[in-house]
């Protein structure tokens, strides 16, 4: 009886255990814990290759699913209208001038919570190269890679916040461009703490509303114009 179980046995394996296209997997049972989905961004998986089979679902993977956006098409949300729009200002000695002369933060509120995310930008993406306190003394200075960074509160002092936009978005020197790491919003955020640096670095006075106090004891513009 041992002998003649053993045989089927054997029998089974050998008629089933070997298959003769050497790239077939064998048979598979539970597929999809052999075949996880590698998803892609616009491609279509709707169909399962084991309902339409291998040849169907590998033509469907090569068809986009989704449509690309139209070329020039701006993501539009109506409260973020100020930051989404294409830069202006070209990319030449002109432009910057122009936007040092022109461009306007449009930042509607300066207070506490803006500084302080100004502040914390600067911290993170600006210090190796201009130091804390903005005077051009970054790691990146100190140890001679990145030489002659010119300090906010001296060289730069008076520099317009149109031109520190533009040398954000495009780069300038040996900076480089930071329009890809920081939207627009970021951009205008962290030069709202580059003119605190520019006056010396110290935060300014918040009320409980996180609004800028102006100092008693000076009438100074700068402080006028934060308030705004
Ligand atoms: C790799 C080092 C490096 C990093 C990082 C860097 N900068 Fe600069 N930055 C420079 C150098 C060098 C200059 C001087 C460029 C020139 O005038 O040739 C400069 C100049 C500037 C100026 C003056 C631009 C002008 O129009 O004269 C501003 C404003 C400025 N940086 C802001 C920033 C801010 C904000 C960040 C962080 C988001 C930043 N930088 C990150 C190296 C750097």
């Amino acid at each position: 009886m041992n002998i003649v179980l053993t045989a089927v046995a054997a029998g089974l394996v050998a008629t089933t255990g070997c298959i003769n296209d050497p790239d077939s997997p064998g048979l598979e049972y539970m597929p999809d814990m052999y075949r996880s989905p590698a998803i892609e961004a616009y491609v279509d998986y709707g169909q399962d290759p084991y309902q339409v089979g291998e040849e169907t679902a590998r033509a469907q993977r090569m068809v986009q699913s989704a449509r690309k956006p139209v070329a020039g098409t701006i993501r539009f949300n109506p409260s973020e209208i100020d930051f989404i729009m294409p830069y202006a200002y070209a990319n030449t000695v002109e432009g910057y001038e122009a936007a040092g002369m022109n461009l306007k933060s449009p930042l509607s509120r300066i207070g506490q919570a803006e500084l302080e995310e100004g502040k914390e930008i600067y911290t993170l993406m600006c210090t190796q190269c201009h130091g804390e306190g903005g005077k051009g003394d970054g790691a990146l200075s100190r140890n001679g890679h990145i030489q002659g960074i010119p300090s906010y509160s001296d060289k730069l002092k008076d520099l317009p916040e149109g031109k520190m936009y533009h040398t954000l978005t495009y780069g300038k020197g040996l900076m480089g461009s930071h329009a890809s790491q920081l939207s627009q919003k970021d951009r205008w955020l962290v030069i709202e703490y580059i003119k605190v640096l520019q006056n010396g670095g110290d935060m300014p006075e918040f009320d409980d509303n996180g609004n800028v106090v102006k100092p008693a004891d000076t009438d100074s513009e700068d402080a006028m114009a934060m308030n705004n």
